[in-house]
C-alpha cells in the first residue's frame, strides 16, 4: 500500500519536476551554458568608457546607440556582487540564433543625429572610448570609433561581425570585429548591420577562457624569480631570528647550571641590561587597549579572508564567472566575523578591558565602516559623473543588512566565547605597579622609527606580485595565477613575523618595553610602502584620467592597503606575542 502511495506521488512529482527543470533551463541558458539549436543566444551590452580608465564607465545606451528590435527578454541582477562592481547589463535587441549564420542585416538607425549627440559621440570617440559587451558570459571588447587627425574628422563603426565558434551544444569561442565606419556629421542617420557567423570547433568548453588569459603577460619566470629571491630573505630572516632565540635562551641556560646557588633575583638581574631590565613592564597592556584589540581581531579575520579567498580562487578558477571572486569574499567575511570577536574579544579581556562592547562593536565595525564609507564617497562621485558604478540603493541597504543582522551577531557570539574561554592573562611575568621610566635613546631606536624601517623587507618580498594584481585589477588583464598569490602570501607572513621579532629585541634591548604597537606598526607599515607603490603605479604605468578614476583609484587603494596594513600587524603581533613571552618565560622569577 504504502509502496503504491509512493508511486502515484513520485510519477507525479518526476513530470513536474522534469517541466520545472526545463522552465528553468529555458531562462537560465546562460548559467548552464548549453543550447539547442534554434535556440536564442542573448548579447548583453554592458558599458562603455575610456580604454585607460577601467572603472570609469558608462551605461552602453547612455551614448545615443540604438537598440535593436527584438524584444520579450529583460535581466535583473543576479547577484549583489554584480551590482557592486557596476555590472550593468542591457539587452542588445540583437536577433542570434544559436548555430543559425546570419547575413549583413541592418538592425537599427540612428535618425537625424542632432548635435548634442554629434558632440556626445565625438567627446567619446576623442577619449578612445570602448565598449564591452558579454555573449553567454565571455566578454567583448571593441573600440567604437576612430580619430582621424589628419582631417580632423570623426569615424563610427557600425558594422558589427560576430564569430561564434560552438562545440556540439556549447558555444566556446567569439569574436567581435567592427567594420564600415561612417564619418560623423550633423544631420546624417546612421544605420547599425550586424552579422553572425558560426563555425564547428573542437575546442574544449572548460577551455573556453584560457585565450583571456595572458601567459606572456603573467611570465612564470618572473613570478619563480621573485618567489625564490622572497625565499632567501626568509631563510635570512629566519635564521636571525633562532640565532637570537638561541643566544638569549643559551645564555639562560649556561648561567641556570652554573649559579644554581645564585637565587636572588635582584642580583641576577642587576648585572644584566637589555630585555631583561623591563620584565615587570613587558607585558603591561599597551596604550589605547581597545583600539589594539579591535585591530588585532579585525586582522585575525581579514588574514583568514584573504587565505579563504585566494584558496578558494586558486581551486575554483573563479574568473571565469562574472564577480563571484567578491562575493565569495563577502561571504567569508560574513562567516568568518566569529574569528574577529574571539580575538579581539579575548585580547581585550587579557589587557584586563572592562568595556568589551565597545570593542567589540569597534572591532565589528571598523573595517565595514572604512570600505562602506569610501564606497560612500565613490557613489556621490559616481551619481553625479552618471557613471555606471553607482551603487543602487537597495544593495547599499543588502550591505548595511549584512552588516547588522549577520555580522554583527556572529560577532557577539564570538566576543562572548573568547572572553569566556580566553580571556585569562597568561602571562610569565607580573607586571609591576609602577612603570619604569624609558631610558633615553637613540634616534633611529624610537619605536616610531623601528616601526617605520619593518615594513620595507615585507613589502620587498610581495611588491613583484602586486605589480601583476595591480595590473589585473586597474587594466583589462585577467588574474589567474593564484598559486603564486598563495606563495606570496605565505612568504609575507613568514617575513612579516620574523622581522617585527628582530624589530620587537632591538626595542626590549634599549630597554623600551612599548613592543605591543612598535610590533603591529612595524608590520602594518609595509602597508605604506604598498599605497606609495600605488602612488608610482597610478603615475608611469596608466593612463588614467579625470577626477573619478582619480579618486576610485585612490580611495579604494586607501582601503586595499589600510587591509594589508591590518594583517600584516597582526601577523606581526602574533608572532611578536609568541616570541616575547617565550624569552621571558626562561626568566625566572618568583
Ligand atoms: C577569433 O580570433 C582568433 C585570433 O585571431 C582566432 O584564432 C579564432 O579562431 C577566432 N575565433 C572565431 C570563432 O572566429
Amino acid at each position: 500500500m504504502r509502496e503504491s502511495n509512493m508511486d502515484v506521488r513520485s510519477s507525479l512529482l518526476v513530470p513536474l519536476l522534469l517541466i520545472l527543470i526545463r522552465c528553468f533551463k529555458a531562462l537560465a541558458d546562460e548559467h548552464t551554458h548549453t543550447y539547442e539549436r534554434g535556440e536564442e543566444v542573448v548579447l548583453w551590452m554592458n558599458t562603455v568608457g575610456p580604454y585607460a580608465n577601467r572603472q570609469e564607465t558608462y551605461n552602453y545606451f547612455s551614448l545615443p546607440f540604438c537598440q535593436g528590435k527584438k524584444e520579450g527578454i529583460s535581466h535583473y541582477h543576479e547577484s549583489m556582487a554584480e551590482d557592486l562592481q557596476g555590472i550593468e547589463l542591457e539587452f542588445s535587441g540583437l536577433d542570434i540564433v544559436f548555430s543559425k549564420t546570419q547575413t549583413k542585416l541592418e538592425y537599427c538607425k540612428i535618425e537625424n543625429l542632432d548635435k548634442d549627440k554629434l558632440d556626445s559621440l565625438k567627446y567619446a570617440i576623442k577619449n578612445n572610448y570602448w565598449f564591452q559587451a558579454y555573449l553567454d558570459d565571455l566578454p567583448i571588447w571593441a573600440p567604437i570609433g576612430e580619430f582621424d587627425e589628419a582631417s580632423n574628422s570623426y569615424y563610427l563603426w557600425t558594422h558589427r561581425k560576430l564569430d561564434i565558434a560552438y562545440n556540439e551544444n556549447r558555444i566556446v569561442d567569439v569574436n567581435m570585429t567592427n567594420e564600415n565606419k561612417v564619418k560623423l556629421e550633423p544631420g546624417v542617420s546612421i544605420p547599425f548591420t550586424y552579422e553572425v557567423n558560426w563555425k564547428k570547433s573542437s575546442a574544449k568548453f572548460v577551455d573556453r577562457f584560457d585565450k583571456y588569459l595572458d601567459p606572456s603577460f603573467f611570465q612564470h619566470r618572473i613570478h619563480w624569480f621573485s618567489i625564490f629571491n622572497s625565499f632567501m630573505m626568509v631563510i635570512f630572516l629566519v635564521g636571525l631570528v633562532s640565532m637570537i632565540l638561541v643566544r638569549t635562551l643559551r645564555k639562560d641556560y649556561a648561567r641556570y647550571s652554573k649559579e644554581e646557588d645564585m637565587d636572588d633575583l635582584e642580583r641576577d638581574l642587576g648585572d644584566e641590561y637589555g630585555w631583561k631590565q623591563v620584565h615587570g613592564d613587558v607585558f603591561r597592556p599597551p596604550s589605547r587597549p581597545t583600539l589594539f584589540a579591535s585591530l588585532v581581531g579585525c586582522g585575525y579575520q581579514l588574514a583568514l579572508v584573504t587565505l579563504c579567498t585566494i584558496a578558494l580562487a586558486f581551486f575554483g578558477d573563479l574568473y571565469t564567472e562574472r564577480s563571484s571572486l567578491l562575493g565569495a569574499a563577502i561571504f567569508v567575511y560574513a562567516a568568518t566575523s566569529p574569528v574577529n570577536g574571539y580575538c579581539g574579544g579575548s585580547l581585550y579581556a587579557r589587557f584586563g578591558g572592562k568595556r568589551w562592547i565597545r570593542q567589540m562593536l569597534i572591532g565589528s565595525f571598523f573595517f565595514p565602516t572604512l570600505v562602506c564609507g569610501v564606497a560612500f564617497l565613490m557613489n556621490f562621485i559616481a551619481i553625479y559623473y552618471q557613471v555606471a558604478r553607482a551603487i543602487p540603493f537597495l544593495t547599499m541597504l543588502a550591505v548595511a543588512a549584512i552588516c547588522f543582522f549577520i555580522i554583527l551577531p556572529l560577532n557577539l557570539v564570538g566576543t562572548i566565547l573568547g572572553r569566556n574561554l580566553a580571556g585569562h592573562s597568561d602571562n610569565p611575568t607580573r607586571v609591576n605597579a609602577v612603570p619604569r621610566p624609558i631610558p633615553e635613546k637613540k634616534w633611529y631606536m624610537e619605536p616610531y622609527v623601528i616601526a617605520l624601517l619593518g615594513g620595507i623587507l615585507p613589502f620587498g618580498s610581495i611588491f613583484i606580485e602586486m605589480y601583476f594584481i595591480f595590473t589585473s585589477f586597474w587594466a583589462y588583464k585577467i588574474y589567474y595565477v593564484y598559486g603564486f598569490t598563495l606563495l606570496v602570501y605565505v612568504i609575507l607572513a613568514i617575513v612579516t613575523v620574523c622581522v617585527t621579532i628582530v624589530c620587537a629585541y632591538f626595542l626590549l634591548n634599549a630597554e623600551d618595553y612599548r613592543w605591543q604597537w612598535t610590533s603591529f606598526l612595524s608590520g602594518a607599515s609595509t602597508a605604506l610602502y604598498v599605497f606609495l607603490y600605488s602612488y608610482y603605479y597610478f603615475v608611469f604605468k596608466t593612463k588614467m584620467y579625470g577626477l573619478f578614476q582619480t579618486m576610485f583609484y585612490f580611495g579604494y587603494m586607501g582601503v586595499l592597503s589600510v587591509g594589508l596594513g591590518i594583517v600584516c600587524g597582526t601577523f606581526g603581533y602574533i608572532g611578536t606575542n609568541a616570541f616575547v613571552k617565550k624569552i621571558y618565560s626562561t626568566v625566572k622569577i618568583d
